[in-house]
């Protein structure tokens, strides 16, 4: 029996509750949040889709209890309020750091063992306090990082040259915000390398780096949230862990030598997270990561 948590119903909780539940991809579906009349809003809103999808899954609101024995929960609770537009994503941090503090003693008072995956901004901050506070292996949670933020680089890539982003491969590391980096030497188009391609096409890799980084506020801005690209994200690795398929892909994942989670690959599977995947970046790429985990850590110890 496939079964999943979402804590919180904001744009992004309720857009991946509406796909698991309209693809059929679990059996039962727990959905939580602070507001009580929005949760049943949303309860009923899905118990309204049953009857016209060849699937059923049951919904369970408002219980924590029924996490005990879920196989994954998704974290997406947040302060829409306190993002500014064209600011970085730590805005949030006060308020989701008391989040954390409510949701991870409730997650603890239930017998939850599964995989927690993050969504919550800012990503690699929340992902960590959520991992120290929820007495979780630091293989069991993770967050969705700069899986989200590879995808923004695969869309403008693809756009540039006129490819489905399925066939740009390669990696944004670092935090999910503004240090986030396009790891060019791992970027590839349908196995060729970018760096070659750029050079023959003229391409600009800086501007598509910054496009992938400010991909997210350029939805903001004229709709004043996202959701369909990071629902989506959730939803693949959320997929990941349930069939355990050892995905590989950017994911914001507990590196050892920073202290603290991070953009950078990894295999997702049943148990959350596999094995980090040691990839080899040039000194620039490298230095770019240390100097995106040190603003990480500088958010942390504040
Ligand atoms: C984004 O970039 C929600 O931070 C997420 O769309």
């Amino acid at each position: 029996m496939r079964k999943i948590g979402i804590i919180g119903l904001g744009h992004v909780g309720a857009t991946i509750a509406y796909t698991l539940v309209t693809k059929g991809i679990v059996d039962e579906l727990v959905i939580i949040d602070t507001n009580d009349d929005k949760a049943t809003a949303e309860e009923y809103d899905l118990r309204d889709t049953l009857a016209r999808l060849d699937t059923f899954t049951k919904i369970i609101p408002q219980d924590y209890d029924a996490l005990s024995d879920a196989d994954l929960v998704i974290t997406a609770f947040g302060n829409i309020s306190s993002i500014k537009m064209d600011g970085d994503r730590f805005g949030e941090l006060n308020f989701n750091a008391e989040a954390v503090k409510e949701i991870a003693a409730n997650l603890k008072a239930t017998t939850f063992n599964g995989v927690l995956i993050n969504i919550s901004n800012p990503c690699d901050v929340v992902t960590t306090l959520l991992q120290q506070q929820s007495g979780l292996s630091k293989n069991q949670v993770f967050g969705t990082g700069t899986f989200l933020d590879t995808a923004r680089m695969q869309r403008a890539v693809g756009q540039a040259l006129h490819e489905d982003p399925k066939n740009i491969s390669g990696y944004v590391l670092g935090e999910h915000g503004e240090s986030q980096y396009t790891a060019w030497s791992t970027v590839e188009v349908k196995g060729h390398p970018i760096t070659q391609i750029a050079s023959e096409k003229g391409l600009d890799l800086e501007s598509l780096d910054q496009q992938a980084r400010r991909g997210g506020w350029l939805v903001f801005s004229g709709k004043h949230y996202t959701c369909y690209a990071i629902a989506t994200c959730a939803i693949k690795l959320a997929q990941a862990v349930l069939s355990d398929a050892h995905l590989a892909c950017p994911t914001s994942v507990y590196i050892e030598e920073y202290g603290h989670y991070i953009g950078y690959p990894a295999v997702v599977g049943r148990k959350g997270i596999i094995e980090v995947n040691k990839i080899s970046l040039s000194v620039a790429e490298k230095a770019q990561l240390d100097r995106s985990a040190k603003i990480i850590k500088e958010k942390l110890v504040h």
